[in-house]
């Protein structure tokens, strides 16, 4: 099959910088669709008609005239957050042509002499910059896709807030065109509002040296959370987390989430891994709103209710980790019921009633309890002591592929 559909991107330098498949297909093409700013940058011997994408955005109508030869108008590489990524989804690639023109990160890369593979993209475009929190360590180096002309002030505020305010930021203005233009400066002393929209932010990280380290690693200190003292513990949560294993693009049922600790470091585990916090009391759903923007996961997913009955519905996970309620009706089985073929489930249980719960379920369904002693050195008189934390035990267990 010819493809029917060609999506062309361009860069600021217009028509002019394109190569030769790029005319080519935009002097045949019946319909060329875009955005006023790149279909601007066509020259009048382009004669095919120019449509402007509908408002709200949708693809539909573009995806109506297949078998029409059509051109799409993206910016830089279409397939680097651009357009051509969410057609791809749709089209399949033997009736679609991407032709790409180096992407905004390319040129950033090499205006900065960064080479790209060593440095982190992250896209701000109509997404939270909470996301950010995540990627904060010393010595990384960030290319930021700006939202608008706000997006570097806010970042700096952010930077600040965290404890990076000695990181040092670039702004790059309509890279590879007449108007490209640099800023130069630091988060701590960031003034500058007088920003094109299109722009985007180069960041080398510094923290004070004040500012707590937070590995992505599972085991933060129990200090990176707000909690009400419903908390897992650091070293009883890095146990779980290993036995929850979160592989790319998992997703998680954290049941009766408290303050969100374990469905937060399992997204922190990969930018792919996805989690819902299920969690009846309003309090701690605060926390959690709180706590996944604090440590860079805003697209955790809220799910304000109590199993079972919040868990109707649900996507069907890959894991599943019940902090409380393994004691309520029902919540054992609905969470076995939905879990995947091949799933992991874990539960951990303090009380002697929940400690039953959990070996009435191996009975039936296997797997392996673990008990886990956690004592502290802590100060006794003029002496130190074993401070002993509430045993915990763990079951844990693995859905048969047949079940
Ligand atoms: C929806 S993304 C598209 C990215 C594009 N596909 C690419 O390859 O760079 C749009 C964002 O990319 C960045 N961007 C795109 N072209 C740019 C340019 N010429 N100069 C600076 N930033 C640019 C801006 O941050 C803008 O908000």
């Amino acid at each position: 099959m010819t493809p029917w559909l060609t999506v062309v991107g361009i860069g600021e330098e217009g028509f002019k910088g394109l190569g030769k498949v790029a005319r080519r297909a935009l002097l045949g093409a019946s319909r060329i669709v875009g955005a006023q700013r790149q279909l601007d940058l066509l020259p009048l011997c382009i004669r095919g008609q120019r449509e402007l994408w509908p408002s709200p955005f949708s693809l539909e109508p573009l995806l109506a005239r297949q078998g029409e030869p059509v051109c799409v108008l993206a910016s830089g590489d279409p397939m680097f957050y651009g357009v051509g990524a969410s057609l791809a989804k749709q089209v399949p690639s033997d009736q679609m042509l991407v032709i790409p023109a180096p992407s905004s990160c390319s040129l950033a890369a090499a205006r900065m002499g960064w080479p790209l593979q060593d440095v982190v993209t992250l896209s701000l475009v109509a997404r939270p910059l909470a996301a950010l929190n995540v990627h904060l360590s010393t010595g990384v180096r960030l290319l930021l896709l700006s939202n608008d002309r706000h997006s570097p002030a806010a970042v700096a505020t952010l930077l600040r807030e965290r404890g990076f305010g000695p990181s040092t930021m670039t702004v790059l203005e309509h890279l590879g065109g007449a108007a490209e233009r640099r800023i130069d400066g630091c988060a701590a002393q960031w003034s500058d509002d007088t920003v094109a929209d299109l722009n985007l932010i180069a960041i080398e990280c510094r923290a004070e040296p004040s500012t707590p380290r937070l590995s992505r690693l599972a085991g933060l200190p129990d200090t990176a959370f707000e909690h009400d003292g419903q908390l897992t513990k650091r070293d009883v949560r890095a146990i779980t987390l290993a036995r929850l294993a979160p592989m790319p693009g998992e997703l998680l049922w954290d049941v009766g989430a408290g303050s969100g600790s374990i469905g937060i470091e399992w997204m922190r585990a990969h930018p792919s891994c996805r989690a819902l916090a299920i969690e009846a009391d309003e309090g701690r759903q605060g926390l959690i709103e709180r706590n996944r923007d604090t440590l860079g996961v805003p697209g955790l997913q809220l799910i304000r209710g109590k199993a079972p009955q919040a868990l109707e519905n649900l996507e069907r996970p890959d894991a599943v980790f019940i902090g409380g309620g393994v004691t309520r009706e029902g919540v054992l089985e609905a969470c076995w019921a939905q879990l995947k073929p091949g799933g992991r489930l874990v539960a951990n249980a303090v009380t002697l009633q929940s400690e039953t719960a959990l070996m009435h379920w191996r009975e039936r369904h296997g797997g392996e309890l673990t008990r886990i002693h956690i004592a502290q050195a802590q100060p006794l008189g003029e002496f130190d002591t074993w401070r002993q934390a509430l045993p915990i035990t763990l079951l844990d267990l693995v859905k048969p592929l047949d079940a």
